[in-house]
């Protein structure tokens, strides 16, 4: 009945927790997001569907082709909170409150995401040129690996993926026209295809209303490249 009557199904149902990696979850949480799938599919068509169980972009991909909805109702709640890690990441290294800081992740909500720091700004101005250089790999490695951080606080990361979820489930509702990157079904978009993947998307409530396109640099086209790779080899081995 709650399928039946919601405008937006969200899924957060995992069958384990992460130990290494939020690939560990891969061969339980496929067959699990495919379950679901079929009854959203089932008792609610029109449904529009936030994912948040992990691996985030196997599992968003799974729901879409599982449901066979069309790619605009299947939003993979991942690289928003990632962004925001980031932003704090960057905010803490510059001394500044993480409100002057602008900053984006892209793929994969995993070891391979892509932080862009050739956009990131502080005030106004680029962080590039207030970072040395070690500190971009130092903020990318804590970055990717924040999750194992908040595990040695509480017993798994709670709270920011709910508030990240919440503002998605709100701007479906009320039609908000929000701007974050979040995974999505690409066709073509940065030069990839057949993949889910964090790209910087406007949430309204058709779910995607837009796929945004923004310039990269060589090095981050690369990286999110290697990152739809990475997510694409996972895919293949469920399907096996
Ligand atoms: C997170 O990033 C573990 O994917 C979860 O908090």
């Amino acid at each position: 009945e709650l399928i039946r009557d919601s405008k937006v199904v969200v899924i957060t149902a995992s069958r384990g927790r992460i130990t290494t990696t939020r690939t560990d979850l891969l061969a339980v949480n496929v067959p699990l997001a495919k379950e679901i799938a079929q009854k959203i599919r089932k008792y609610n068509d029109g449904a529009k569907i936030v994912i948040v169980t992990n691996p985030l972009d196997v599992v968003t991909y799974v729901v879409l082709k599982e449901t066979g909805f069309p790619r605009e109702s299947v939003i993979g709640m991942g690289s928003s909170l990632d962004s925001n890690r980031f932003r704090y990441l960057l905010a803490k290294s510059l001394d500044v409150n993480m409100s002057k800081i602008e900053g984006m992740v892209m793929g994969e909500h995993g070891d391979s995401m892509v932080p862009i720091f050739s956009t990131a700004k502080c005030d106004e101005k680029p962080v590039l040129s207030m970072l040395e250089q070690n500190e971009t790999a130092r903020i990318t490695e804590e970055l990717r690996n924040y999750w194992k951080l908040l595990k040695t606080f509480k017993e798994a990361s709670v709270f920011g993926a709910a508030k990240n979820a919440f503002d998605i489930v709100k701007a479906i509702v009320q039609d908000e026209k929000l701007q974050i990157p979040a995974s999505v079904s690409l066709e073509g978009e940065y030069g990839l295809s057949d993949v889910c993947l964090g790209v910087p998307i406007t949430v309204g409530k058709t779910g995607v209303a837009k796929i945004n396109k923004i310039d990269l640099e060589w090095s981050e086209l690369k990286s999110l490249n290697d990152s739809a790779e990475i997510i694409r080899n996972n895919i293949i081995k469920i399907k096996n």
